[in-house]
């Protein structure tokens, strides 16, 4: 198989990883801003199979350059999971209250949480389409899901996710049109132990924490198990279906 994985140099997109080479991938291209400083790089920098690529989801150009260079190294891709997601960052924080609020903020959030997989997957068509089997997946969050939005607060997390949701559920429809053998799928990690969820960890019971390595195998399991009647769903880790 031929694999990227977006954001794979830490956290769960890196525990992803470590699933793809375990799975016994041909090819795993993981992207990280930084990769060479990443942990991933760290794990299996001199492992042939894998190509390191610097990608600021935020940045079209790095998107575009990101794209030709997989576009030499592989024919098509079989597996795509693009992980990039913040909560906070810098002066970030997930709103309490509406007076929390501000645009930029919004803004930012929903450029790392929501458009970089169908950014990636414009980039990316000619791999995509054609008649191979194909999981285009992103992590996405339950607390994006707008029908279970009991709690209120974290207005724009809630919203890049739910925004993520529709643009995959969108590309989902144009891409059975250009591969019908393709499925595209968000995902619920669940809660998992890793930078971003560290500052939340209080309330969570140790048993409902997650180490990166539970989920990813977790999710892995759910992408092998997808087929394109499946496409345009939102799965959570143990492989039940999230309502929009
Ligand atoms: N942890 C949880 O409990 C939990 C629960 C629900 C959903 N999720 C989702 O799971 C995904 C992975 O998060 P994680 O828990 O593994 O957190 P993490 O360890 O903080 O990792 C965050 C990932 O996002 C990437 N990223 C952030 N900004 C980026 C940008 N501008 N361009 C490219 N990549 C960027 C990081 O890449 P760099 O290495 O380049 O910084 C890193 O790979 C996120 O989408 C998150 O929303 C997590």
């Amino acid at each position: 198989m031929n694999i990227l994985i977006q954001g794979g140099g830490r956290g769960i997109g890196l525990a992803l990883a470590r699933q793809a080479l375990a799975a016994g991938a041909r090819q795993l291209v993981v992207t990280a801003r930084n990769p060479r400083n990443s942990a991933a790089h760290a794990e299996f920098g001199g492992d042939a199979r894998v190509t390191f690529l610097p990608l600021d989801i935020t940045d079209d150009v790095a998107i575009r350059n990101a794209a030709d260079e997989i576009k030499v190294l592989v024919p098509r891709l079989d597996r795509v999971i693009c992980t990039s997601g913040i909560l906070r960052e810098g002066d970030i924080n997930p709103e309490k209250r509406i007076a929390d609020i501000d645009a930029e903020a919004l803004v930012t959030l929903y450029r790392v949480n929501a458009l970089g997989p169908v950014l990636l997957a414009r980039e990316l068509w000619p791999l995509l389409k054609g008649d191979h089997a194909l999981q285009f997946s992103a992590i996405s969050a339950r607390v994006g899901s707008i029908s279970d939005n009991r709690l209120g607060g974290w207005y724009s997390y809630r919203a890049s996710k739910a925004a993520l949701n529709q643009l995959m559920r969108t590309l989902s429809i144009e891409l059975a049109r250009a591969n019908p053998n393709a499925s595209v799928a968000t995902l619920h990690p669940g809660t998992v132990d890793t930078d971003l969820s560290k500052p939340f960890q209080g309330n969570v019971p140790a048993d409902k924490l997650f180490t990166a390595d539970d989920s990813a195998a977790q999710l892995w399991r759910v992408l092998d198990g997808l087929t394109p009647a499946d496409t345009g769903t939102l799965f959570a880790y143990d492989g039940s279906v999230i309502p929009y």
